[in-house]
């Protein structure tokens, strides 16, 4: 069903910094230029740096040419999109800033006429949401009669559990659960809604998608990259943090939930939070079986040299933390009893490399006595980045007189079959916030689910700093790693 055409304004808080230069504003202007955006329109920039509208304009265009998807095709329908965008600058933390903006805002509601649509997005670092969802409140922006109001909270959404629930509680004392928008920049790219199409818009996966047929899944999100200037951010966060809390666990349920009735945001949401209630909890005495974290040293990367992480800008020279982590998680439920997810994202790996690998049961029975060897079991691998897609090994019989069996794998390709480049994860989650679904969007229950979880694991790699291997950068993560899943008889699997 197309959606309602409606004006709406969007305040972006930390509008001076790096998310809203490389991800935000190029998002905004690809919408704009896909004729996807609903007009008319106003963004709001706000951070403490000086600057007219003008000068906003003009970095929002630096922005735009270098990272938009879509590039400006003349300057009349630059000059088009940048007539909309505003900044006021100010201090977050400051009371009086929000009368500003309430002023600028109703300048511009009264000005185009229509209802009073308005998106708040917190794009600051997190230490400041509190101030700005209380100064919303405080200011009366976290309701206004005649239109909706919403606003987006950027990861990490809290650093454990407490942080997480007093996150929560301080925002929902202000803005109700239906306008609060967790983002998770992972649900917005194509492939990982195209998870829940594959699952549930064919017939044929239901009936093997449990532990009858499948025997384990591997989710990877493998890194390159080291912290690239952002060490201390990194320090505060690590592997587990950035990565599993969010993006993998939120995987992990779009793999395991049932099917929900409706693709909407109650019914999937709903889905998604019996997988995480249903995931076993981890035994505080028992970490060591279930997690292992290690940190990267210096290595080769792409053949060039790269430094450790103790040596990365920003990062204490015996720092201990994590920039690999790996986990054994369990489902207890009658789709997945006994089956196996396991979980690993690290940087400074050996390949960029997002994907979720499914291995199916050997056959019960192999009537190719002649060549058992080389008959591995079906695995289905979902590719998230690069190079997005879906592939499917399965066996086959070599040409010639012998019998010989050989896998081959079928590969679908997004970019082969779609051609098009597809939207930025951003440009999709931007607009559903705007539409009012937040099917793509975390829960807070969903959030402090996965806090809980993961609780065990933070608390006992705090008490053991020292307990960190380390693996060289360029590498498939430490040799530890390979124990880890050698235990169950498994192997790491090497996209
Ligand atoms: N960058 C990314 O790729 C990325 C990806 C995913 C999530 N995020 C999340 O998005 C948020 C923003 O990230 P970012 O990389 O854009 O951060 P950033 O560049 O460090 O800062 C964002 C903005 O916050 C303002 N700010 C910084 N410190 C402040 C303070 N003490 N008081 C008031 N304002 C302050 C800065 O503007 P002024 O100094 O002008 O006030 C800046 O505009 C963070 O929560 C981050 O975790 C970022």
């Amino acid at each position: 069903m197309p959606y309602a055409d409606e004006p709406f304004s969007l305040v972006i808080f930390g509008a001076s910094g790096d998310l809203t230069h490389r991800k935000l504003m190029p998002a905004l202007w690809s919408l704009y230029a896909a004729r996807t955006l609903p007009e008319p329109f106003a963004i709001i920039g706000t951070a403490r740096s000086e600057m007219s509208d003008e000068a906003y304009r003009t970095r929002a265009r630096e922005s735009v040419t270098r990272f938009a998807r879509l590039k400006i095709p003349s300057q009349h329908v630059w000059d088009r999109f940048a007539g909309s965008l505003y900044y006021v600058p100010g201090d977050p933390t400051s009371p009086e800033l929000y009368g500003r903006l309430k002023q600028r805002l109703e300048q511009i509601e009264t000005a185009r006429g229509g209802p009073r649509n308005r998106l708040f997005y917190c794009a600051t670092p997190p230490s400041l949401y509190d101030d700005i969802v209380a100064n919303l409140g405080a200011a009366g922006l976290a309701r206004v009669e005649g239109g909706w109001t919403r606003i987006i909270v950027e990861k990490p959404f809290g650093r454990d559990l407490e942080s997480a629930r007093a996150l929560n509680r301080q925002i929902t004392g202000v803005f109700a659960e239906e306008q609060v928008y967790r983002i998770d920049h992972y649900l917005g790219k194509e492939t990982v809604q195209n998870i829940l199409v594959f699952r549930f818009a064919n017939g044929i996966f239901e009936p093997v998608w449990n532990r009858n047929h499948v025997a384990e899944v591997q989710i990877t999100v493998a890194e390159t990259i080291g912290v690239e200037g952002r060490g201390s951010y990194y320090e505060e966060s690590g592997a587990l943090r950035d990565m599993v809390q969010n993006h993998m666990l939120q995987l992990l349920c779009l793999i395991a939930m049932e099917p929900p009735v409706t693709f909407d945001a109650g019914p999937v949401r709903d889905e998604k939070n019996k997988v995480m209630h249903a995931i076993r909890p981890i035994d505080p005495a028992k970490v060591d079986e279930v997690a292992l974290r290690a940190q990267y040293g210096p290595g080769y990367v792409d053949g060039r040299p790269v430094p450790g992480y103790r040596q990365e800008k920003g990062v204490k020279p015996d720092s201990t933390t994590e920039t690999f982590a790996a986990l054994r998680l369990e489902i207890d439920s009658w789709r997945w009893a006994g089956v196996p997810f396991y979980l690993r994202t690290g940087k400074r790996l050996a390949k960029r490399v997002s994907e979720i690998a499914i291995r199916f049961r050997r056959t019960p029975h192999m009537i190719f006595r002649r060549d058992p060897a080389g008959v591995e079991p079906n695995l289905l691998a979902i590719r998230i980045q690069p190079d997005e897609g879906i592939s499917l090994t399965v066996v086959a019989k070599e040409p010639g007189p012998d019998l010989k069996l050989a896998p081959v794998t079928l590969d679908f390709k997004y970019g082969e079959v779609f051609g098009a480049e597809p939207p930025e994860a951003y440009e999709r989650l931007l607009l559903d916030a705007i539409h009012g679904d937040a099917t793509l969007y975390a829960r807070g229950d969903w959030v402090e689910q996965a806090w809980a979880l993961l609780e065990p694991v933070l608390e006992a790699w705090s008490r053991t700093p020292a307990a960190l291997p380390t693996y060289e950068a360029g590498s498939w993560g430490p040799p530890e790693a390979d124990a880890f899943i050698a235990r169950d008889g498994g192997a790491w699997r090497q996209p």
